[in-house]
């Protein structure tokens, strides 16, 4: 049996978490929505989702509306409440069970149907087996609605209660409910996540720490091989070369920066993820990190395959004076540093107009095959994707 999940997914990134979901989990097809993807999946293999690197939250959805809302809010809440008993729950509470560490079954079948239950249900029913606490949340979008999300929310937590007689707890809840309004088309979902899944892999963080799932699409973009020498040369806290080094054992990873600080943090972020993995039985981490400065890099020429790197933006860290001399400083040292015609750099930088003024200083050593716009914790920010062309330094 096969349900549908929805992840969401930092807007920019949607093709690269789809190619993840398509690789890693065999889906043939994923669709991509603005700032979301969703694939079809076997409810028995449901929770490898959970290893994707790019996505951030997961939800499983139920069942999907188109409706004619009224132009009236009672009438229009009115629709929605129909649409309840319509929700395919068994499917949806069935998933959530793979997810939770709720320790009972939860039932979708509503408590006034009691009398038509056979044995089995009706024990599921009885005030002896605890019900779970839960919420509902509900995301609108579109002008057409005579209601707002929080009144959509209360009406459908509302009668979701009275059906299931779960009780309401808006911040330790075991499961939520996730209602999506956007202009006639209604989803109902369950949540498979409390916490983003890009909180992973770090302890130490610096004020630009790089959320994972970002590094985890960077680092796919470079499309790094065994045996390739991926290099961070502006790490800060290390989440790019500690992430790669999780999805790419087969590569070495050497990261490096400027600041003491950086360099220490980066190192206590590798040595606490090598702790747990030795607990594990599992293999410690190949990386490594140096202090140095990205410009002056102590790297022989010609060594280095794959640069993942998030520069200074001006707003957070640097000023963009700086920039201006950092960015073709770095970018002529990267290009000593990587191997003709096939290293790759992969850079994320929100500084676009810096980094558009320098592109064409260094053509000659760097092509630029694709730019790709995300919204970086709500700062407009472009990856570029560069190419090592065939001149020899
Ligand atoms: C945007 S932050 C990188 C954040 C990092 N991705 C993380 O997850 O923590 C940019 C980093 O570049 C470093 N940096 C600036 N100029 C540098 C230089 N010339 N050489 C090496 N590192 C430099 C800064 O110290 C800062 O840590």
């Amino acid at each position: 049996m096969s349900c549908t999940l929805r992840a969401s997914v930092v807007t920019g990134l949607e093709f690269l978490a789809a190619d993840e979901v398509k690789e890693r989990l065999s889906v043939p097809e994923v669709l991509e929505g603005r700032g979301f993807i969703t694939w079809s999946q076997d409810i028995e293999t449901v929770t490898q989702a959970l290893n994707l690197k790019i996505i951030d939250h997961l939800q499983v959805t139920m069942s999907k509306f188109m409706v004619e809302f009224a132009d009236e809010n009672t009438a229009a809440l009115d629709q929605l409440e129909d649409l309840v008993p319509q929700v395919d729950w068994q499917t949806g509470l069935n998933v959530w069970s793979h997810f939770t560490d709720f320790p009972h079954t939860v039932s979708s079948l509503p408590v006034d149907s009691k009398p038509e239950l056979d044995r089995g249900d009706r024990d599921l029913q009885t005030s002896t087996v605890p019900l779970p606490k839960y919420r509902a949340t509900c995301h609108r979008a579109g002008q057409h609605h005579k209601f707002s999300s929080p009144e959509a929310g209360h009406r459908l937590g509302g009668i979701i209660q009275t059906r299931f007689g779960w009780n309401v707890n808006l911040k330790d809840f075991d499961l939520e409910v996730v209602i999506r309004i956007t202009d006639n088309e209604v989803t109902f979902g369950i949540a498979l996540t409390k916490v983003s899944l890009y909180h992973r892999n770090v302890s130490e963080f610096s004020r630009t720490t790089l959320k994972a799932n970002i590094c985890a699409g960077l680092l796919r973009l470079a499309d790094i091989q065994p045996n390739e020498i991926v290099v961070d040369p502006m790490c800060g806290s290390g989440n790019v070369i500690v992430e790669g080094a999780l999805t790419h054992p087969h590569s070495f990873c050497l990261a490096g920066d400027i600041q003491e600080y950086c360099v220490g943090s980066s190192i206590a972020n590798i040595l606490a993820v090598n702790s747990k993995r030795q607990e594990q039985g599992l293999p410690q981490l190949n990386a490594g990190v140096i202090q140095w400065d990205a410009t002056n890099l102590p790297l022989v020429t010609d060594s280095v395959d794959v640069i993942v790197t998030d520069l200074p933006y001006g707003k957070r860290m640097g000023n963009k004076v700086d920039n201006r001399k950092l960015y073709p400083m770095f970018l002529t040292e990267a290009a000593r540093v990587t191997r003709p015609q096939s290293s790759r750099a992969v850079i994320l930088t929100a500084d676009r107009k810096c980094m558009n003024t320098v592109l064409p200083q260094v053509r000659k050593w760097w092509s630029m095959p694709r730019t790709t716009i995300i919204n970086h914790g709500g700062i407009r920010s472009c990856i570029y994707l560069l190419r090592r062309t065939a001149l020899v330094w």
